[in-house]
Order: structure tokens, then sequence, then C-alpha cells
């Protein structure tokens, strides 16, 4: 069944306030829930709809009276008085049988929820749609030995027990008071302990702030603390906004289908996204637990006080709330290490999903399942949409619009229409085109050409886009291309200027250059495009020794990597030497950022080259280009021995470790260089530093470069008897043999990995640590023999029953399937066949494997 954005329609009731009662048992919960609804007027005719699933029906009153219930598609309908009225009603749900994930459920004896986007419904009867917004008041009832800590939204008012019943229950009440949709409501009851501090708001309100964990892991709290008070503190500086309860609680769990939920004043993680110690996480780890605190941190503005009025809108609250986050992990640390490093993610992840059979919108307009929406083009593109929009209006302009857009819509529930209108009324400029960034799916393609005469250098645009799932017509967009102009010396001679493409050809000129310029076109990459230019590696070369673009700068080294990679993968050439000496000189260059040298050594993933030959048109041989990707490697080992050692030893880290961009870039630099030094030693050094290593940043890059040279047996043991107690540790462990596989070996390795006692496949993270590499090891993944295809399906076809919301998001690792050659579809094609013709397959897994068929 799909649903449609035209189709929206209002509820038809308001909601005064909703008191909810939890008497917890970890098979048999009762949910008790009082709701007082009244007509909204200006809405006639809706019947009565409340969802619900999977609820074992006790009673339900209306103003004290037993009601039938009607059973309809997803929920009940009941016949109301068409006046205020009360709403009683009793549930009972099992929350140590709900294996999905969403809901209420219960975690290594926790208890625990997941609403977001329609798991409310799994808890009780309730209008489960984000436009209906009320206040809640929670009271939780639970055996005092198991669950001391209860916890829900908003602000504590009481916690007891209550000696009048036998065994005496706990009791807490939370009330929120700030109405929300049930999409953020959450739940958390155990044994848990907190990590404490305080924070004084920017008006002088003080909140009280903890992160709840199992006993054991309060020493891995402290950083995630840190980010939290940073985050606070930056929307304050930057955003002018301040917190707005009297506490903000985190809570970490174990089991959790994604990264973490931005609960109103209860935020939920997944412990590996914010648990952290030098010890147990890396360096990337440490970055990644800081933004995805300061993201869902931000939430509380944008996607909590001003929320979305339908799934359709996901966009308007993940877009903006990805978008915040990049800018405070810029400001936190290297603004052109956060371009870059977003780049690559927005190349590996959602070009491949707007170039294939999932491409959708940044605001999609059907679904069946809304959580095979939570995508790279909905968080990802929809955070560079919302950076194109701020560098067409300015910063001036996009802080003036900000200040409206919480001013005019808090307390509701809003479309990308009203934010676009924000824009609109502020700046005075006509969105009507820009809108296509949102509606329009497909990665548009901008080809350049240049011309010099007479003193002027002229820029050629064209624009285009390949028709995608349903649009086959596409109109042009509103692109800003960043351009400068550097001189013959490499002098900046026009600074960076912002050309607006709207038409599909469209000339600039630059006037009065009495010698020819060289361009740097889309700077700091200004719209999520693909970029065509005809020009050789000299031109490369000098970009790459002279731009005063940090972005393009690393992208011109990309590019010669890249065109070195394909030139070997078509026609057997060897490394082509305008990279190497190029980047020779820049990796020499101490002036430079080590995290940016470290970032100008690496080059394109063989997924990437892939979907690069498909665009060309070529079809991709995976062994090909993993022996030019290797080769490539070699080479760079060859010609840069003589330095290798010494950039290894002058970024090694002394004294305590700190998370810090400085030090960890250092590390990255070290640890690129490691890899390389690891090709010409035989994993000598590796050894040496996998010895002496007290950190997981140095320890992992060890390990995993003693693997590399088939030199890591004995490590890999140790470092498993090491840490065999820490689940995120061990999940690393599993990550790192299935990413150093031989392509011909991957899916034997893997299948044996599975067969561990410790491959908990129930476990999320578990389950991505083994089979998310499987999927990401391309040139295993997509081996000849097709082991890996029938392997990860009998694991999907495995996991559906327990957990379809991980099986569905898995399925995407078969997105480019048609990429491949004839053989290949037959094998990957026959696979998803028979995932889509398995019994009672969940409507979230049918849907991903129907869209990525193409049937
Ligand atoms: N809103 C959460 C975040 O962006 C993610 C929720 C994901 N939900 C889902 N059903 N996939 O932080
Ligand atoms: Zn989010």
């Amino acid at each position: 069944q799909t649903i449609y954005l035209k189709d929206y329609k209002p509820f038809g009731w308001i909601i005064d306030d909703v008191h909810l009662t939890f008497r917890l048992h970890p098979t048999a919960t009762r949910v008790i829930s009082r709701i007082r609804f009244r007509p909204d007027y200006d809405v006639h005719d809706r019947p009565f709809m409340l969802h619900g699933e999977g609820l074992k029906h006790i009673s339900a009153k209306v103003d004290g009276h037993e009601v039938e219930l009607h059973h309809v598609n997803g929920g009940i309908e009941v016949d109301v008085p068409h006046a205020p009225f009360n709403w009683e009603a009793e549930v009972e749900i099992n929350p140590e049988a709900n294996t999905a994930l969403e809901g209420l459920y219960m975690s290594n004896g926790m208890y625990c929820t997941q609403c977001e986007a329609e798991g409310f419904r799994k808890i009780t009867w309730y209008p489960d749609r984000p436009d209906v917004m009320a206040q809640f008041t929670v009271r939780i009832e639970s055996d005092a030995e198991h669950t001391p800590v209860m916890l829900s939204n908003g602000n504590g008012l009481y916690y007891a027990q209550d000696n009048t019943q036998s065994p005496a229950p706990n009791i807490s009440i939370y009330q929120d008071p700030w109405p929300k949709p049930a999409y953020l409501f959450a739940l958390v009851a155990g044994d848990l302990v907190a990590h404490e501090d305080k924070f004084t708001t920017m008006f002088g309100r003080e909140v009280d702030l903890s992160i709840w964990v199992r006993p054991g892991d309060e020493h891995k709290c402290a950083f995630g603390m840190e980010a939290l008070k940073k985050s606070m503190k930056w929307d304050e500086d930057v955003y002018g906004r301040e917190y707005d309860l009297d506490e903000f609680n985190i809570v970490a769990v174990d089991d959790f289908n994604m990264g973490a939920m931005e609960n109103k004043g209860l935020n939920i993680f997944n412990s590996s996204c914010v648990l952290a110690s030098p010890e147990t996480s890396t360096d990337g780890n440490f970055e990644r637990i800081e933004a995805i605190i300061a993201h869902e941190y931000f939430h509380n503005w944008t996607g909590n006080r001003i929320t979305c009025r339908d799934w359709f809108q996901l966009c308007l609250k993940e877009g903006l709330t990805v978008f915040r986050d990049a800018q405070f992990t810029a400001d936190m640390r290297s603004e052109p290490v956060k371009r870059i490093d977003d780049v690559l993610a927005l190349r590996a992840r959602q070009f491949p999903e707007d170039q294939g059979p999932l491409s959708h919108p940044v605001r999609p307009e059907s679904f069946q399942e809304i959580n095979n929406f939570y995508t790279a083009t909905v968080y990802e593109k929809g955070a560079e949409v919302i950076g194109m929009l701020k560098t067409l209006v300015g910063d001036d302009a996009y802080k003036k619009a900000l200040d409206l857009y919480f001013e005019r819509h808090d307390g509701q529930a809003c479309t990308i229409e009203d934010w676009i209108q924000v824009f609109e009324d502020s700046t005075d400029r006509d969105l009507g085109q820009f809108k296509l960034w949102y509606t329009q799916s497909g990665t548009p393609n901008v080809t350049v050409r240049e011309e010099y005469t007479d003193d002027t250098f002229s820029l050629h645009f064209k624009q285009s886009s390949e028709p995608t799932p349903g649009q086959n017509k596409k109109l042009p967009q509103v692109i800003p291309v960043a351009v400068g102009l550097l001189n013959d010396n490499g002098e900046e001679v026009v600074p960076t200027k912002i050309l607006e493409l709207t038409e599909p050809e469209q000339s600039f000129s630059f006037e009065g250059h009495a010698t020819r310029p060289v361009p740097s076109i889309l700077r700091g990459f200004s719209a999520p495009v693909v970029l065509h230019q005809d020009i050789d590696n000299s031109r490369r070369a000098f970009l790459l020794a002279n731009d005063t673009d940090p972005f393009n700068r690393w992208e011109a080294g990309r590019m010669l990597a890249r065109d070195s990679l394909l030139s070997s993968i078509r026609e057997g050439n060897a490394p082509n030497s305008d990279y190497l000496v190029g980047l020779r000189t820049l990796l020499g260059d101490t002036s430079l950022d080590p995290a940016y040298r470290a970032l100008m050594m690496g080059q394109p993933s063989q997924s990437e080259l892939a979907g690069v030959l498909h665009q060309a048109g070529v079809t991709p041989d995976p062994a090909a280009i993993h022996a030019a990707s290797e080769a490539l490697r070699s080479a760079k080992a060859e010609a840069f021995a003589d330095i290798l050692p010494e950039i290894y030893a002058a970024n090694q880290v002394s004294g305590a470790y700190s998370p810090d961009a400085e030090p960890a870039g250092k590390r990255a630099l070290a640890n690129a260089a490691l890899g390389l030094i690891t090709k010409l030693d035989g994993g000598a050094t590796a050894a040496t530093q996998y010895a002496k290593a007290n950190n997981m940043t140095l320890q992992l890059s060890a390990l995993s470069a003693l693997l590399d040279a088939e030199a890591g047996d004995e490590a890999l043991q140790a470092f498993y008897d090491q840490w065999r107690d820490d689940r995120l540790v061990i999940d690393k462990w599993f990550s790192l043999q299935v990413m150093h596989a031989k392509p011909e070996a991957l899916a034997k390795t893997t299948s044996r990995l599975t067969n561990h006692l410790d491959f908990d496949w129930k476990n999320p993270n578990r389950f991505r640590s083994v089979m998310g590499m499987l999927a990401a090891h391309h040139a295993g993944f997509h081996h000849e023999s097709g082991a890996s295809y029938a392997l990860l399906a009998d694991w999907l076809i495995k996991l559906d029953p327990v957990n379809p919301q991980t099986t569905a998001r898995m399925c995407s690792a078969f997105q480019t399937w048609k990429r491949y050659d004839e053989d290949r579809q037959k094998l990957a094609g026959a696979q998803l066949k028979r995932i889509a013709e398995q019994p009672n397959l969940s409507r979230d897994t049918s849907e991903m494997i129907s869209r990525i068929r193409g049937v």
C-alpha cells in the first residue's frame, strides 16, 4: 500500500493533553492512556481514527463508557461525539518479544523505546502522525530491584517507592510542558548509572545534564558530556537557541537500529555513538560521537520545537540539522577537512543512490514504508540544499531567515513550503526554481567549456540530468557555482565569486585579462553535481600545487588519482607521474595541516571508480578495478619510499591521548604513511606500533596494516583476547577481518565469522559489522562466483522476520547491481528474486527489493 504526499489530510481533532501510565513487565507491560480530544472545527467529516499495531486490547472508554472498536488498516475507528471527550484505554504489550526494536523493547534487561517514525502505535492507540502535537504526562511503575532508574520526556516531577503495594514498586512521573508529536515520546527504565554535569543557559537557567549507561561504562561518558555542553553553547552563540527544560538526558543502548534519536529531553543513543574512551575508540569514533551528540541536541529546535507536518517533509528537520551539525564540526575542528569528509561521504553514499533504482527526491512524493526513506538523499543531499540556499542568499540573509523561521513557526508542524516562504519573505527572492532541489531526483551533470579571446575569459556551462525512476523529464535547476581565477604564477586574480546557473546553457565572462587565467570551478563543492571539465593532467597538477581553495586543491589531486586509475583499468597504463610528483611535493609541505595531507594521500574507492565507469558507459570489472587500486598504492609506496619514514616519525604524538583535531590529524597522517610503509617492510613498523599502542587509533591502524601484509594472525588473536568483553571493540574485530579478506575468499571468511560464538546477529551493530563490511568490500562482494551475493541474501532472509528495519537498510547493498556485466546481473538478480519470493516478507524489505529490482 502506497502513501502519497498529495493525499495529505489533517487529523480533524486536537489533543489537549495526554496522560500515560506504564506498568512495566518484560512480557506483559500494561499501558493506560487518558487523552482529552476536541474537534478541530476547521476540518470536517473526519472519522475518528487511531493507529495501533500488535496491541493486546484490554479496554477503551469514551467519557467513561466502554466503546466498540472498528478495526481498519493500521488501527481502529471509533464512534465519538462531535464535541470534546475523554479517551481512556488500556492495552498490553510484550517488550521482550519485540526484536524489531521499534516501540517499547528490551535491551540487556533495560526497557527503552524508539518511536520515530511510526513506533508509538506499537505502544498504545494514538493518532501517530507528526502533525498531532500534545503535552504528555507519563507515570512509570516498575519493580524497584531491576529498574531503579525510570525516565521519560520533559522534567522529572516525582520519584518514590510505593510501599502500599507489595512488592513495593518504584514510581516515577515525568511531565513535558512542550507539545510534541508521538514520535518524540521516549521511556527508559533499567539499572543505570549517570555521568552528571550542569549547564547554565544564555538566560541564566541551570540545566541538569546526565548521560545514563550500564554499570561498567561510566568511564566512557566524559567525552560525550563535553560534546553536549559545547553543542548547547554553540547553538546559543550561532543560532540564538536556548535549551528549554530543566534536565537533559542521554541514554546509551546496545541494541538500536540507527545512530541516535532526538526524543524531547531524553535522547537515546546507540552505545557506539556516545560511549568513548581512548583505549577503545578511534579518533574517527570520537569525531563521529561529537557530531551525533550535536545533531541530536540541535534537533531540539530543528525537529522538536518546529516539527514536520508529515513524513514527506522529513528533510525539513534532517537536512537542516545535518547542515547545522556540519557547521558545528567545522567550527570545532577544521573547516576544509570537514568539507572534504562530507563530500567523500556524499559521493560514496548519496551519488550511487541518486544514480540508481533507489533514486528519490529530497522530498519524496510517495512511500510504502517511511523507515526506508531515512536515506543519504534526505539527510546529506538535504543538507547540501540548505548549504546552497545559504550560498545564494548570503550569510546575513540566512541568519535573518532562520530567525524568522524560529519566530514564525515555533510550536508548529511545517512543510518545505513554509521553509522556502521564510526565505522568500526575508530576502525578496523568488525561490520557485530553487525548490526543484526538493522535488527533482537525480544528480545534475554540469559541463563547462573555456574560451579566451581579446582579454576576455569566458566559461560556457551546460546542465542536464538523466531520467530517474518516476521522473523522465528534468527541468534546469538553480546551481550555485563558486569560481575563482588564478594566473600562471598561481596567484589569485579573481577571488571566489558565485555564478548562478539557471538555464540549460549559460555563459559568464571575465574581462580585462591580458593573459589567459586558470579557473578553479565548483570551489568548496558549492553544489551536489557532477562536474565535467575537459582539462589535462598538467592543469590538474597546477591546481594541486596552487589552488587557493583548499577543497579544489584536494579535488585536483583526487581527479589526478582517478584519471590515473581509470587509465590503468582501461588501458593498462602505469600510474600517472603528474599525480605522483604533485602528491609528493604536497606531502612534504609541512606548512599544510597533517589532517589535510592525510586526506590527500587517499584515492578514490573501488566502488566510486565502478560508478564513474558506469556513468561513462563502460561496464566496470571489479577484479580489474581492485588490481589497479592496489597497484597505485604500491606505486605510491615505491615513489615515496624515501620520505615516508620521515612523515611517519614527524607525526608521532607524545603525551596523554587527546581526541582533538590537531593530534588526531597527525595520527591520521602517520597512519596513512604506515599503510604505505607496510607495503615496503612487510609489517615490521606496524608490528612495533601494535606492540606499543596505548590507544585504539594506533592499535587498530597497526592491526589493519598487519592484516594487509598478511602478517596479522597473532595480533588478531591478541586483540580478541584483550577486548573480548567489550562489545564495541569486538565489532571492530569482526569488521576488520571482513575488510581485509581477499576478494575470492570473502564469502568464506565472512561465513566462518558468522559461526563465531560472538556473532550475535540479532544485535544490529554486530550484524552490520559483518554484513555491512561484506557489502562494502567491492571486489569481494561482486566476485564473479556470486558467493557473496548468496551469503548476504541468506542473512537478509534470516534477519527479516526478526528485524525488518535493519534488513531493509542492508538491501541497498544490491542497489548498484545493474552496473555490472550480464553474468553478475544474473547472479545478483537470482538472489533478489529469491528474497522477493520469501513468504511473509516485511513491508520494509519488500519495498526495497522491488524498487531495487525495478518491478
Ligand atoms: N531522527 C533520528 C536522527 O536523525 C533518526 C531516526 C531514524 N529513524 C528511522 N526510523 N530510521 O537522529
Ligand atoms: Zn536527525
